[in-house]
């Protein structure tokens, strides 16, 4: 069933676990995570980014989550990076469940007013609103105290843009990057920052740029020719942290692209006389599930419905 982003994240917080946020751009992707949330029995975020849309269509894209959401599986449709208006606007149109605002390039007040108004335009749509303070980067990309504290989220202003906005959930910058190349050397999360902002600000914290860069999906893919040697990406130990101090949804696109591009590779590489599209995408299809069934049990969402 379809259900209130807001709902799911409220549920997850409390209990202490985190819903995973999962990103698609086509059909293929949505079968792998439904397809993994009821083997799972877990509730499920599906995410489109404003590239998806732009990619996809936003009536096909919001038409076949509907169709995943049709059965016992609670779904959440969900805008992620939502940063053109016209692009929020189109999602509360057509029936996203929450969509976010992500105003974090932007100056304080501007971020401040631009998502106080989203936050009025979702309500009359029954959706809710994910904001951001803070700019997702990782830990060793500065190179002062200062630096690091000017970019990543600070406890107090979270707590005054939090009260300032109605927002119904925050995105935190405590050091992971969006992508494969997250860490140079040893994995950074600033979970002292966190445990200091889920102290002040009560409603459901999201971690962005939360793939794991899965081992032996990269292996996979670099078997298959890909180039991701020094690709490094957030540790389970790390994500178990982030969930025990307040994080209650999780974001996850690049391990998702990685086992979809590793199993075309795979395909094309194994059966180079078969023409048929669908023999093709079915290693795909099997690899995505499998990330999206792993990341389920890691974040705890598994066995919740
Ligand atoms: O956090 C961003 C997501 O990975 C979306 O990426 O804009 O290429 O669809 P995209
Ligand atoms: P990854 O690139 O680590 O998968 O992060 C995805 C994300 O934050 C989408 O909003
Ligand atoms: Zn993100």
């Amino acid at each position: 069933m379809l259900i209130t982003t807001k709902k799911l994240l409220i549920a997850a917080r409390a209990k202490k676990y985190a819903v995973p946020a999962l990103n698609v751009n086509n059909l293929e992707m949505v079968k792998a995570i439904i397809g993994a949330a009821e083997k799972m029995r877990s509730p499920v975020i599906i995410q489109t980014s404003e590239g998806a849309i732009e990619y996809a269509g936003i009536e096909y894209l919001s038409a076949l989550i509907r169709v995943a959401a049709a059965g016992k599986i609670p779904v959440a449709m969900h805008l992620d990076h939502g940063k053109n208006l016209e692009y929020v606007k189109m999602a509360l149109k057509n029936g996203y469940t929450s969509v976010m605002f992500d105003g974090s390039t932007l100056d304080e007040k501007k971020n401040i007013e631009i998502t106080k108004h989203v936050v009025k335009m979702a309500r009359t749509y029954g959706a809710s609103v994910e904001a951001e303070i803070g700019a997702i980067a990782g830990i060793e990309d500065f190179v002062s105290v200062e630096e690091k504290d000017a970019h990543l989220t600070n406890p107090e202003k979270a707590l005054a843009f939090v009260r300032a906005t109605g927002c119904d959930s925050l995105a935190v910058a405590i050091g992971t990057l969006h992508g494969a190349y997250k860490f140079k050397g040893e994995t950074h999360l600033d979970i002292e920052r966190l445990k200091k902002i889920a102290k002040l600000v009560k409603i459901p914290i999201v971690l962005h740029g939360a793939s794991g860069v899965l081992e032996d999906v990269k292996a996979l893919a670099e078997h298959h020719g890909a180039q991701l040697g020094k690709a490094r990406g957030v540790l389970d130990i790390d994500i178990k942290q982030a969930i025990r101090h307040g994080v209650a949804k999780i974001n996850i696109d690049t391990d998702l692209r990685l086992a979809f591009t590793a199993g075309i590779r795979e395909a094309i590489d194994d059966l180079p006389r078969v023409i048929d599209p669908r023999k093709l995408l079915e290693p795909a299809n099997l690899l995505m599930r499998e990330v999206a069934m792993r990341k389920m049990k890691l974040f705890g969402s598994a066995g919740r419905i």
